[in-house]
């Protein structure tokens, strides 16, 4: 009898492949729950994402929105340290991109121009005179195709969203996949993977604001970061890159030892000034030239939760939530405050397509587009 029961165990293991083992032992799925209705009637789903540890993490395939990230503390205490809203409609009408995916181009291309062999392309302008994370209706408003490919223990969503040529004034059919593996080391890996039938610009990443101490526990100024950068990309009062790039020694943008974020934000600065704190681009120190490198550290003090973001991309952005007013409350009707969170947006530099100095953004038929960035958490 015990025989039995063992067999049948182990071939309903064998027959789950949406299945992994957690630290008791027990198989869990990865869950998925309705998440609400969109304005032209589709359901969204929410995906819950749980590692051995008991880590999870939670994706929408509206908008490929990473809703919630919860993870211990140094005295095991598990706190939600990613913003967001409880509902679909916070995600719906929200302007800030809370979690989501950020396509077809993240951060700003300046005046929505740019031009391929000689051809000018002009964009939906959602930031003043600017494009900014890829137009009026960008990819983190999108409902995209989910699909459960865990493997080898560990739960990964894919989800895939083909935009349209000209959509947003972008050429080509970019078909667009991004997978997201929450692995048993406790991170949460993200590979994009992008294909076009026609010249096109392409830029892709995540756009979670993160508080390791947990949302609605006060401003993140306290948190130390490193970023391993030695250039940053200065911007000008539309917060379009120059083209220059600064060396950061000597400058409030110098994160190579680590800095509470707080230290130097409000230094009488030009570049903080026109960030209103820090929004600027960071270029990498890549010793692997496309490989997978340390980009930043964050460390929270009193909590011990610690974040590191690997990447292939060339840039950082480093954004502290500085037009956060309040006036947007999230999960459990906490007010969204200014510095409450920062952004570690990895990325080719913003308006690329308009400064021939920076690494291409330009994807050509029979390419393949593919980047990785990984936030891993642990505590110290
Ligand atoms: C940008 C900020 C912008 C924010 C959008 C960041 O990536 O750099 O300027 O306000 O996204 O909410």
């Amino acid at each position: 009898m015990r025989f039995r029961t063992g067999c049948i165990a182990l071939m309903s293991l064998i027959l789950m492949p949406m299945a992994y083992i957690n630290s008791t032992g027990t198989a869990k799925p990865m869950e998925k729950k309705a998440f609400g209705t969109t304005s032209d009637g589709k359901t969204a789903d929410l995906y819950v994402l749980t590692n051995k540890n008991g880590m999870e993490v939670s994706i929408t395939n509206y908008g490929g929105i990473v809703t919630s990230i919860k993870v211990p503390d140094r005295n095991g205490k598990i706190g939600d340290v990613a913003l967001g809203y409880d509902t679909l409609d916070g995600y719906v009408t929200d302007k800030v991109y809370i979690g989501a995916t950020v396509g077809r181009y993240c951060n700003r291309i300046g005046h929505g121009e740019f031009s391929i062999d000689g051809v000018k392309y002009t964009l939906a302008k959602n930031n003043g005179e600017n494009t900014l994370h890829g137009g009026i209706k960008g990819f983190n408003k999108m409902l995209w195709e989910a699909r459960d490919v865990s493997k080898d223990g560990e739960p990964a969503l894919e989800l895939r969203y083909t935009s349209k040529d000209m959509e947003e004034g972008f050429p080509g059919n970019l078909a667009t996949t991004v997978v997201f593996t929450l692995t048993n080391r406790d991170e949460l890996k993200i590979d994009y993977v992008a294909t076009t039938d026609k010249k096109t610009v392409v830029n892709l990443t995540n756009h979670s604001y993160f508080n390791l101490a947990g949302p609605g526990s006060g401003d993140v100024l306290k948190t130390v970061l490193r970023i391993e950068a030695d250039k940053l990309t200065p911007i000008d009062s539309g917060l379009i890159p120059t083209g220059e790039l600064k060396n950061v020694r000597g400058t409030p943008f110098d994160f190579r030892k680590p800095t509470e974020i707080g230290a130097r934000i409000d230094q009488d600065d030009e570049q903080l000034k026109l960030g209103r704190g820090y929004d600027h681009n960071f270029v990498l120190i890549k010793n692997k030239p496309n490989g997978l490198s340390l980009a930043a550290l964050a460390e929270e003090p009193a909590t011990g939760r610690v974040l590191e973001v690997w990447t292939t991309e060339p840039g950082i952005q480093l954004y502290t939530g500085n037009f956060l007013d309040g006036s947007i409350h999230g999960k459990g009707g906490v007010a969204y405050t200014k510095r409450g969170a920062f952004c570690l947006e990895t990325q080719h530099f913003p308006d690329s397509p308009n400064h021939s100095n920076f690494p291409p953004t330009i994807l050509r038929p029979g390419q393949r587009y593919h980047t990785t960035t990984i936030y891993k958490f642990s505590t110290k």
